[in-house]
């Protein structure tokens, strides 16, 4: 495939990580031009002794073995690897995908234009910029991204809608060291006490609705036919919440899990810490105490509203007592996508020859923020066709990828290119 693509061998500089670029005109001016974007960035593989293989391969010399690595990071039909399936193992049908199809059938019959980037997993922050630098060698007429999941093993799927992101931290000052929490407790004010009731009044216990004036202002409503769709989906909510190894499911008063997954704005404390956290006692009253919170976003909601109102809310919460600081870390904006253009039928096709089953439409409670920009700049639909499955265990040890998967994306892959050929009318 390098000889298809020689300039898959070179990575392209930007502000930040590395963007692999590489193009080839096979089939001329006038047959269509798609854009394959996808990532090489993983989150981090910690914590490395919950892995049962190494998270990046086979064992080299060299490396320093985990004791509990003791297996073949292919096994039970599963590819088990950071990035496996978010989003390495997915980008690899694609060249599997375009490779069988150069073998097997020959020159392709659209163009097409291969975009990698490392900066996924952090908002993407320097592939807008190079974007904007690079524009005139991205116009394209579609893009592809296999990035997301399928509904259910054997069920391919499109994904419709993208929630965004806003992502804050906030660090709280107390005193100005710890102190003894006899001397002074009660009369000095303790900076966890007061993020915890701060964060405490971030939902509503009641509704299991987000609490900040506005926030729903701009959140779309689920229509009826989407409601009949997805009830139609029949999703298993035990066997969801079995797969999330949760002891209950919570949600909004009025919505399915389904619905609250897919269609419904959260708010999620990623990680809250401050005060003593050794093994045993330590009675102190802390000087400092930190939360790092996130909100998904679903259409019509705007990151930087959103932001503006989440922090006027947290200065409105926050007692004089302690000394505030806010910072938004990253935010993405939600996206629907097209449901009916030409390059999703190719899309809807190649899946059915791929897995051999018809895709069904869903939308997912993850964010890639690219695909908004994507539809700013380059002005083309995104069809999200992923590969993946929902208990891939992406971010987490063990991430794996289903070989049925892996296989299934290569010949969903080798067809779309001929199904996209005729997409420009
Ligand atoms: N591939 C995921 C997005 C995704 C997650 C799609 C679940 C479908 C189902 C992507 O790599 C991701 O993890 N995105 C981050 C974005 C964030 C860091 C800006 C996310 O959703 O947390
Ligand atoms: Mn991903
Ligand atoms: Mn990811």
């Amino acid at each position: 495939l390098q000889s298809a693509f020689p300039e898959l061998r070179d990575a392209r500089p930007t502000a930040g990580h590395p963007v692999v670029f590489a193009q080839r005109a096979d089939a001329g001016p006038d047959a269509p031009t798609i854009l394959v974007y996808g990532h090489y960035d993983v989150q981090p593989p910690e914590p490395l002794e919950l892995w049962e293989s190494p998270p990046f391969g086979r064992l080299v010399a060299g490396d320093e073995p985990h004791p509990n690595w003791v297996r073949d990071p292919v096994r039970d039909g599963r590819i088990v690897a950071r990035g496996s399936t978010d989003d390495k193992g997915q980008v690899h049908c694609h060249l599997k995908g375009l490779e069988t199809h150069l073998k097997a059938v020959g020159p392709l019959p659209v163009n097409v234009k291969l975009l990698i980037e490392g900066e996924e997993e952090i908002g993407s922050p320097s592939l807008a910029p190079w974007i904007d630098e690079h524009r005139a060698r991205l116009d394209c007429d579609a893009v592809i991204i296999s990035d997301t999941a399928m509904y259910a093993p054997g069920v391919p799927a499109i994904t419709n809608g993208l929630k965004g992101l806003v992502y804050f931290q906030v660090d709280l000052e107390g005193p100005s060291h710890d102190l003894h929490s006899g001397a002074f407790g009660g009369a000095v004010p303790n900076p966890v006490n007061v993020l915890t009731q701060m964060m405490a009044k971030m939902i509503d216990p009641a509704t299991g609705r987000i609490a900040v004036p506005g926030f729903y202002d701009e959140v779309r409503d689920i229509t009826d036919a989407e409601r009949a769709e997805w009830a139609g989906l029949s999703f298993d909510d035990a066997a969801f919440q079995a797969s999330a190894g949760a002891d209950a499911l919570i949600g909004e008063t009025g919505y399915s899990v389904l619905e609250q997954l897919w269609a419904r704005p959260t708010f999620d404390l990623n990680g809250i810490w401050g005060g003593f956290q050794g093994h045993g006692a330590k009675t102190v009253l802390p000087a400092e105490a930190h939360a790092k919170f996130s909100c998904r976003l679903v259409p019509d909601q705007d990151p930087t509203a959103i932001e503006d109102r989440i922090e006027a809310y947290l200065q409105q919460i926050c007692p004089p007592t302690v000394r505030m600081t806010i910072t938004r870390l990253h935010s993405g904006k939600p996206v629907l996508t097209e449901r009916d253009h030409p390059a999703v039928l190719a899309g809807i096709r190649a899946l059915k020859s791929g897995f051999g089953a018809d895709p069904v439409f869903i939308r997912t409670g993850g964010s890639i923020p690219i695909v908004a920009t994507f539809a700013e700049k380059l002005g083309a639909p995104t069809v999200l066709l992923g590969f993946g499955l929902e208990d891939d265990r992406a971010h987490s040890p063990n991430e794996k990828f289903d070989l049925a998967c892996y296989t299934g994306g290569i010949k969903t892959s080798a067809h779309l290119w001929s199904e996209l050929a005729g997409i420009c009318g």
